[in-house]
């Protein structure tokens, strides 16, 4: 396997120096570049390019090919475990992914098992495979998975849900039956990233888009010890290099004390959080990932370079800090705009990494 020639985002996410700050960018592979949505109206619909592995390489390293981006993440999505496990998925217009056969009583859950990554989700391990050999050591590639929690979401609600009246029905009255899926979930995707991880990712991240909707003692019983679980689960080297874990909850800037102490690398905020209270609170555990409001990417160019000021600023001197969104990058945004995002990280981090620290 060819050395890597861009290891700053891994030297970030372990929190030893570089010479700059390290950015990528949630959905970097999107809607909002004309070349994705070139091949995507080749292949027809989306899932038709998550499973072909050729496909998902090919607009994994699209915008690779356009921004100085500092790592790759698989073109691949959360909801691919559910699939795996017959919940039959699909995307309708306009409505986001649906399940044909969403798991709502005991016996549901009981009928799951875990999917074996190398067999259900061989297309993934493929793409991963793929991708590194075509990477040919230019950036670290990103493998990651849902967490339990929110895959729970998708599974229970059908799709996606505003109230979770349902998922939180079945929290509420009958907790047992939510914990044991959110245990064949923990396994299943434990599972998955650690099959992601022999076959190439050189960081894993876990997204827990929908934490945020728990209350505090449920995010903690409900969605968190999950995670932890996983955390402990996952082989955290291979090819003789540590394999940083990053999670994610969006929405849980209360709870970063808690989240560091599940032994993860690093931590993805939004943008509602404060990086400077943020560092304080967790600096030398883990990392920080973030954390710009996506929409000022709707903002002049002299907006986006100030507002990247004020973040760098704001997470200060020292490694520890990889830059991205607060959540994924929307589709209508101008990718002239994140050329500018990326440039101007790049240049203006590098004070922050100069020797006397
Ligand atoms: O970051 C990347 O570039 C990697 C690709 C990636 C996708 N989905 C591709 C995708 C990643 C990391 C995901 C994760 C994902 N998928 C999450 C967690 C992160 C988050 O955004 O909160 C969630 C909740 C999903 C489930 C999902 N998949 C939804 C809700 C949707 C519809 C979104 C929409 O805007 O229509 C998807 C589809 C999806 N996944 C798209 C992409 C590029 C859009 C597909 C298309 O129409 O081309």
């Amino acid at each position: 396997m060819a050395a890597l020639k861009n290891d700053r985002l891994l030297r970030a996410l372990l929190r030893q120096p570089v010479d700059q700050t390290p950015i990528w960018i949630m959905r970097q592979a999107g809607r909002y570049l004309p070349e994705y949505r070139e091949v995507r109206a080749e292949a027809r619909d989306f899932l038709t390019l998550c499973s072909t592995p050729e496909l998902a390489c090919k607009v994994t390293l699209q915008p690779l090919r356009r921004f100085d981006l500092d790592a790759a993440i698989i073109f691949s999505d959360i909801l691919t475990i559910p699939d795996a496990m017959g919940l039959g998925l699909y995307f309708s217009k306009g409505e986001g992914p649906r399940f044909e056969r969403p798991v709502r009583t005991e016996s549901q859950v009981a009928a799951l098992g875990v999917p074996d990554p190398e067999t259900e989700l061989r297309y993934v391990m493929d793409a991963l495979r793929l991708t590194r050999r075509e990477l040919d050591g230019q950036v670290p590639l990103i493998g990651f998975s849902g967490s339990p929690w929110t895959l729970a979401c998708y599974m229970v609600e059908g799709g996606a849900s505003k109230d979770f009246a349902l998922i939180k029905g079945l929290m509420f009255d009958q907790p047992q039956v939510m914990h044991r899926l959110l245990e064949i979930l923990a396994r299943a995707v434990t599972a998955y990233l650690n099959a992601q991880i022999a076959a190439g990712a050189q960081a894993v991240m876990v997204f827990d888009t929908w934490g945020g909707a728990l209350s505090h003692r449920d995010y903690r019983d409900f969605s968190l010890s999950y995670m932890a679980r996983i955390v402990e689960g996952l082989a955290r080297e291979n090819e003789g290099r540590r394999v940083p874990v990053t999670l994610f909850t969006k929405g849980g800037g209360l709870w970063l004390e808690a989240m560091a102490e599940t032994g993860c690398d690093a931590l993805g905020v939004d943008w509602t959080v404060d990086l400077a209270k943020a560092r304080m609170q967790v600096g030398k555990q883990v990392a920080l990932q973030g954390n710009m409001d996506p929409c000022v990417l709707y903002a002049s160019t002299a907006r986006v370079r100030q507002e990247v000021d004020e973040i760098l600023k704001a997470y200060g001197r020292g490694s520890g800090h990889v830059f991205n969104l607060g959540h994924g990058i929307h589709p209508t945004v101008d990718p002239e705009k994140v050329a500018v995002l990326v440039d101007t990280v790049h240049e203006l981090s590098r004070p922050y990494h100069t020797e006397e620290e």
